[in-house]
């Protein structure tokens, strides 16, 4: 079958250039004869490409040495877990925003360990925005946000970023290296790699040394992060074959011009497909303007039945994985930094056609 635009949340989309660099040197990866899934994850050949995928993150982020770069696993939820172990170890309280789905989990999990204080939520309004954020309590451990809500297609843009007296952490699992925040806002970011950065498998943690160092002692191994960055995470066996595939999609992202250059790309690509929605007679988008994701658009008919006609006939044109989530409904195209500008224009000629024939059933 001819490869389809996908428009997945996650795992979602790689570049074909990320995926065919993979399967050229499946079988022997640099002439070693063997594959990077062979690999044992103690060897030179390995320990390059794992710090090389490092560096490059690093660079992409803009963060200096002043910063640890982690491989971790359990995926992005466990980071729910190990931030509050690490920081709320003596019921001390921490300040959270809920803007979806993914905030409301971090909560509930973070109760499990201290005093937790949803600070500002758009929950009355279905997360349709993303709250202003009220003063902050210098006694709080740190503040929780989370830069894009992959379910309800919000995000912070750069000048809603929280200037935070305490420590600022976010959950940048569906929007990291999208656009060009200013890293160094954050004492701690997260994120999974498998919409952005690669596969799944492997979970990305940027962390600021200082706030390393105010970390909780005497954790379980798996779950202190100075462990993790004192043995470069190496303590156990990470997920070599994901951190790899992470690595080649950092050095996919330098290649197009860094994280500027994508996010002009990310501007344009999300643009078009909202400038269609705001004039469209069928398709509608209920996010507060101002607030909209470049990541994941969110958009629906309002008719049960034309949307599931507009979900069968999608896959007709080649498109696929449009379907809203489950507990939003309609639908949602997921455009991370992998999905070219010709996915997205497939998308609208595909609505336009649907909305010419179906206008009158809206
Ligand atoms: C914003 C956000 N945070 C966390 C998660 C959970 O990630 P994982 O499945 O890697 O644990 C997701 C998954 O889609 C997400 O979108």
């Amino acid at each position: 079958m001819e490869r389809v635009y996908n428009f997945s949340a996650g795992p979602a989309n790689l570049p074909l250039e990320v995926i065919e660099k993979a399967q050229n040197e499946l079988s022997d990866f640099n002439d070693s004869g063997m594959s990077v899934m062979e690999l044992s994850h103690r060897s030179k050949i390995y320990e390059d490409i794992h710090n090389e995928a490092k560096e490059k993150l690093l660079k992409l982020m803009k963060l200096g040495d002043d910063y640890e770069l982690l491989f971790l696993q359990g995926g992005a939820y466990t980071q729910f877990v190990t931030i509050p172990m690490n920081y709320l170890e003596d019921k001390s309280s921490a300040a959270y925003i809920n803007t979806g789905s993914w905030t409301a989990k971090a909560i509930e999990e973070a109760k499990f360990f201290g005093n937790v204080e949803v600070i500002a939520s758009s929950e009355k309004d279905h997360f349709t925005y993303i709250p202003e954020i009220p003063e902050i309590n210098k006694d709080y451990k740190y503040l929780y946000i989370c830069t894009n809500n992959t379910i309800y297609g919000t995000r912070y843009t750069k000048d809603k970023l929280p200037n935070s007296p305490v420590p600022l952490l976010a959950d940048m699992s569906s929007n990291i290296l999208s656009e060009n925040y200013d890293m160094t806002k954050f004492d701690l970011i997260f994120a999974g790699a498998q919409k952005n950065l690669g596969i799944s498998g492997v979970t990305i943690v940027a962390i600021k040394k200082d706030f390393l160092t105010k970390s909780a002692e005497n954790l379980p191994t798996m779950f202190d992060y100075k462990i993790h960055a004192e043995k470069n995470s190496l303590y156990n066996t990470p997920p070599t074959f994901a951190i790899y595939i992470t690595g080649l999609m950092a050095k996919w992202l330098i290649n197009q011009g860094g994280v500027e250059e994508i996010e002009k790309m990310n501007i344009e690509k999300a643009g078009k497909l909202y400038d269609f929605l705001d004039n469209s007679k069928i398709f509608k988008n209920n996010i507060k303007k101002e607030d909209r994701s470049l990541m994941n658009v969110i958009f629906f008919t309002g008719n049960k039945d034309l949307d599931a006609a507009f979900l069968k006939g999608a896959e007709k044109e080649g498109l696929f994985n449009l379907k809203g989530h489950r507990s939003v409904g309609g639908m949602r195209a997921s455009i991370y930094n992998a999905m070219p500008m010709d996915g997205v224009e497939s998308l609208i000629d595909y609505m336009k056609k649907f909305e010419m024939e179906n206008k009158q059933e809206a």
